[in-house]
């Protein structure tokens, strides 16, 4: 599914973010950028071991935050940057959890941006072992996403939701489907 905001397609789409060919790719980081499981596991994989490297050198990223790398052995699939996104950890959404959802997703856009991609792709931050609730999780990061776009970014054209499994990407659906 795709909806288009302004000069941006917004896309939806099931499978391994590190399957996608984007200029840039976002993982859902920690705060330490020590890399770990999941989504981030995935990208360290498909990246090499020097993007750990290069996390290191960076020492950490605030939560609702983002920081960029390059994308090591992803730039053989056309990837440029790797965007270490962290999200929060749920706890029961009264300690700012939305917030820093959304800056996570806003910082993210904007690296992409100012790093002159034309396309970026987003796993679903801090729905994993963050627990951050999907229904309210995918609400924010297609609003984060359409709004960006309303800005009218110079360089960004696509963003793409790449979901892993068929349960997140029917909330996000109809998320997008919602967004005005
Ligand atoms: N491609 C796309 N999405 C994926 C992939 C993949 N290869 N692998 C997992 N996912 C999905 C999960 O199914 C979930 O929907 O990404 C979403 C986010 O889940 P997590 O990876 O658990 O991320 P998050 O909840 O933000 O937790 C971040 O997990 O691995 C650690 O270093 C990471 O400490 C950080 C924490």
């Amino acid at each position: 599914m795709e909806r288009r905001f302004a000069d941006v397609v917004i896309e939806l789409a099931l499978g391994d973010i590190t399957r996608v060919q984007a200029d840039a790719i976002v993982t859902a980081a920690n705060s330490g950028l020590r890399g770990g499981g999941g989504v981030d596991g995935a990208v360290h994989r498909a990246a090499g071991p020097q993007l750990l490297k290069a996390c290191r050198a960076i020492g950490g990223c605030d939560t609702g935050s983002a920081v960029i790398t390059q994308a090591y052995e992803l730039e053989e699939r056309g990837v440029a940057y790797v965007i270490h996104a962290v999200g929060p950890v749920w706890r029961g959404g009264s300690s700012g959890e939305a917030e820093l959802l959304k800056g996570a997703y806003s910082k993210s856009l904007e690296l992409a941006d100012t790093h002159e991609c034309t396309s970026v792709a987003f796993p679903s931050i801090s729905t994993g072992v963050y627990h951050f609730p999907l229904e309210q999780a995918a609400p924010i990061a297609v609003h984060e996403a359409a709004t960006f776009a309303g800005q009218r970014p110079k360089h960004l054209k696509r963003i793409i939701f790449s979901l892993f499994d068929e349960k997140t990407l029917g909330v996000f659906s109809s998320a997008l489907e919602a967004e005005r």
